[in-house]
C-alpha cells in the first residue's frame, strides 16, 4: 500500500509542502503521497488520530499547531524539546514521535544554499515566539561567534537567552530590546519575528550591517520591510525564508523516508526558475 503523508494547519491551502515532497518522491522514487490537512482551531489531535486511524505514516505541522503536536507526541526529540514546539511527526506502532526540522532547514539554507559559514560569525537574531526559539540549538551548534537575541518586549528576549544559555558553548549571547542595538554591527540578521506578516518591519537602530552582512527573512514570497529596510541599511545581501521552507521539508523526508533528497531541483521550480 502507498504510504500516507500530510501537512496539517490552519489555514492550509496555501502550503507549498504538497508541491515540495511530491518532487522529492519523484526525484527519490518513494512510493507515496502527500496531501494537506485542514484542522479545526480545537480539533488538532482528533485530526491527526483519523489520520493515524486512516494508514497515515507522516505528518508535518504549520501554524497554529506546532506547540499542541509538541504535546501530543509520546516522545520527542531533544531539539524538539528544546523549540517546545513540533513540525514533523512520525507515527509508528510505538506511538507518535516529534521533531523539528525548522532549524536546521535554517542552517542549511544558509551553509549550503547561500555560502554563508556561520562558524564565528555575529548573529542578530530578531523575535522571542515560537519561530526564534525553533532555530536557536542548531544555530548554537554551527558556533557563531555572538549570538544576540533582541525582541519588541525585551524580557522575553532575556528569558530565551537565560533559557539557552547552557548551550552557548563559545558563544558569546545577550538578549534585549531593539534600542540597545544602536551602535552594533552584525554579520547576519535574522528575522523570526511576525511583523512580516502585517507587513512592518522591527524598529531597528541603523548601522546594524556589517560589511559583506546578510539580511534573512523566515518569512518567504516577496521583499518584507524588513528586506527593504535592511537593503537601505547596507546589507550586502538580502533572503528570503523559501530556502529554509524547502530544507526543513527535506529533513522531514529524509526522517520519514531514510532518503535525503536533493532541495536544488524543488527550490529552483518555486523560484520560477
Ligand atoms: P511565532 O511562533 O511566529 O514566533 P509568536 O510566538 O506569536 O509567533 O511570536 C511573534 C514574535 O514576533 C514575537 O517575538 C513578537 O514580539 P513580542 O514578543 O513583543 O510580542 C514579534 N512581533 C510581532 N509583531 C511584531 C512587530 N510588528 N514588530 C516587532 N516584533 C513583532
Amino acid at each position: 500500500m502507498t504510504d500516507r503523508y500530510a501537512v496539517i494547519g490552519n489555514p492550509v491551502a496555501h502550503s507549498k509542502s504538497p508541491m515540495i515532497h511530491a518532487v522529492f518522491a519523484g526525484l527519490t522514487l518513494q512510493d507515496m503521497t502527500y496531501e494537506a490537512i485542514l484542522a479545526p482551531p480545537d480539533g488538532f489531535a482528533a485530526t491527526v488520530r483519523a489520520f493515524i486511524s486512516a494508514g497515515g505514516r507522516g505528518m508535518n505541522v504549520t501554524v497554529p499547531f506546532k506547540r499542541e503536536a509538541c504535546a501530543l507526541a509520546d516522545t520527542r526529540s531533544p531539539r524538539a524539546e528544546a523549540a517546545k514546539a513540533v513540525n514533523t511527526l512520525i507515527f509508528s506502532p510505538a506511538g507518535i514521535h516529534g521533531d523539528n526540522t525548522d532549524g536546521l532547514g535554517l542552517v542549511a539554507d544558509l551553509t549550503r544554499n547561500l555560502g554563508f559559514q556561520l562558524a564565528g560569525k555575529r548573529i542578530l537574531l530578531l523575535g522571542a515566539g515560537g519561530a526564534a526559539r525553533g532555530v536557536m540549538l542548531p544555530l548554537l551548534a554551527e558556533r557563531p561567534a555572538a549570538l544576540t537575541l533582541a525582541n519588541r518586549t525585551a524580557d522575553k528576549a532575556r528569558q530565551l537567552l537565560a533559557e539557552f544559555s547552557p548551550h552557548a558553548g563559545g558563544c558569546t549571547m545577550d538578549a534585549g530590546g531593539f534600542e540597545g542595538l544602536a551602535g552594533r554591527q552584525f554579520d547576519l540578521v535574522i528575522n523570526a519575528t511576525a511583523a512580516s506578516l502585517t507587513d512592518e518591519a522591527p524598529p531597528l537602530p541603523g548601522g546594524l550591517y556589517a560589511p559583506g552582512s546578510l539580511a534573512y527573512d523566515m518569512v518567504y514570497g516577496r521583499e518584507t520591510p524588513f528586506l527593504t529596510a535592511a537593503r537601505t541599511q547596507g546589507a550586502a545581501r538580502l533572503a528570503d525564508g523559501l530556502g529554509m521552507l524547502v530544507e526543513q521539508a527535506a529533513e522531514s523526508f529524509f526522517l520519514w523516508r531514510g532518503v535525503r533528497p536533493p532541495t536544488a531541483p524543488v527550490l529552483a521550480q518555486l523560484r520560477g526558475k
